[in-house]
């Protein structure tokens, strides 16, 4: 993350003794990344996080890429979708996947997980499309809502408590690579500039430390290479009395991104949110179209010579498209052109703003589709162009 944060009791000097009302010591741990190079977080928990009870047998938890879908321009239609199965890691169904990030839904029958989840495999970025709860976390109780994209930084440990009414459906996307800020965006300490989309406002860290002191039997599944780790401990891995660093989980709404225009149709870098290895992704939010008065506010037909693009469609009316509804996927591959569908190019002249949003993930490695994505693929599509 940008910028320092800290919560809840911490020793005055990192690496000395603090010690607990029962005279013992809190149990220090620095979560590091890039060795000891990248940002970290220094924790104190009430008990051995080494404490291990049982180690269960681990579950198979990949997915297989569907080969024969080949290079087609591609819309998997998964707005019908209303459970995807039925608790959090059940149900995260990846769609698309690439050796640096995997994208996928999620919209679980039980609301509360009963267990906590580590993914030591990747970050992930959770992106909530609909529904509203709490992520409760070592580093504490983040609230979060619709239209929040949620970044959890590898091996942090958690839970998701999602209020029992109204729809769940949340777009995840995991990250072989750390997910950040956009670095242009960054000055030379990480602030966030006066051009960036965002500010460091718009980030909501966890605003609540949530410490869970009791004892008792605590399963953390653990995703690592292909397979869900089962590990028992005999406290709540959330015993943390406090903690400071720049590593944590963290909020920002896509309610919050501030769209840039211009006179002439500007290019997908504008909408850039995150960047991490291999992929950006982007918001395409609310905005007034371009005001050049000969201006064609739709987009030019482009060729991706080095990517791949998906959008995912969130809300609103998409004006380049047609037969694309909230909840649509489209994965225009590297290799072929794509463009405004016929009609909308000469529809979009005059218009004066945008009600969309929508989740763009481009990648510079070419993406497969997995074998769950055939069921939702829309075979009409690659010759949509054609009237
Ligand atoms: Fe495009």
């Amino acid at each position: 993350m940008a910028y320092y944060h800290r919560m809840g009791n911490i020793p005055p000097k990192r690496h000395t003794q603090f010690r607990q009302p029962d005279g013992s010591l809190y149990k220090e741990e620095v979560v590091s990344s890039k060795g000891f190079s990248g940002i970290y977080s220094t924790l104190y928990h009430i008990n051995n996080p080494n404490e291990v009870t049982a180690i269960g047998k681990p579950k198979p938890y990949s997915w297989k890429a569907a080969t024969e879908h080949g290079l087609k321009q591609t819309h998997l239609k998964t707005s019908n979708v209303e459970f995807t199965g039925d608790d959090y890691l059940s149900a995260r169904r990846n769609l698309m996947m690439n050796s640096d990030v995997m994208m996928g839904i999620c919209s679980p029958r039980q609301r509360k997980m009963d267990y906590y989840f580590k993914n030591a495999d990747g970050d992930e970025l959770i992106y909530v499309h609909d529904g509203e709860g709490v992520m409760y976390s070592q580093f504490g109780k983040l609230e979060v809502h619709k239209g929040d994209y949620i970044v959890i930084p590898r091996t942090t440990i958690y839970r998701f408590e999602f209020e029992e009414k109204g729809p769940l459906r949340l777009l995840i996307i995991e990250s072989f690579g750390a997910i950040e800020t956009v670095k242009r965006y960054r000055n030379e300490v990480g602030q966030l500039l006066e051009h960036s989309p965002y500010c460091e406002r718009d980030i909501r860290p966890p605003h609540e430390l949530h410490v869970e002191d009791k004892k008792g039997e605590y399963l953390v599944q653990i995703k690592k290479q292909g397979m869900l780790h089962q590990y028992s401990y005999g406290h709540s891995p959330l015993d943390i009395v406090g903690w400071d660093g720049y590593l944590y989980p963290y909020a920002l709404s896509i309610y919050d991104f501030e769209p840039i225009t211009g006179r002439i149709h500007q290019p997908p870098p504008v909408h850039q949110t995150f960047q991490a290895w291999g992929f950006v992704i982007c918001s395409f939010v609310p905005r007034l179209f371009d005001y050049h008065p000969l201006s064609i506010p739709a987009p030019y037909n482009h060729s991706n010579i080095d990517s791949d693009e998906v959008l995912y469609y969130a809300e609103g009316e998409f004006m380049s498209r047609k037969g694309i509804d909230r909840g649509s996927f489209t994965l225009h591959m590297g290799g072929l052109p794509h463009g405004p569908h016929p009609g909308t190019v000469e529809k979009s002249i005059g218009a004066k703003a945008t009600d969309e949003y929508a989740v763009m993930l481009d990648t510079f490695k070419s993406l497969q589709l997995t074998t769950d994505a055939l069921a939702f693929v829309d075979e009409n599509y690659p010759m949509s162009w054609t009237e």
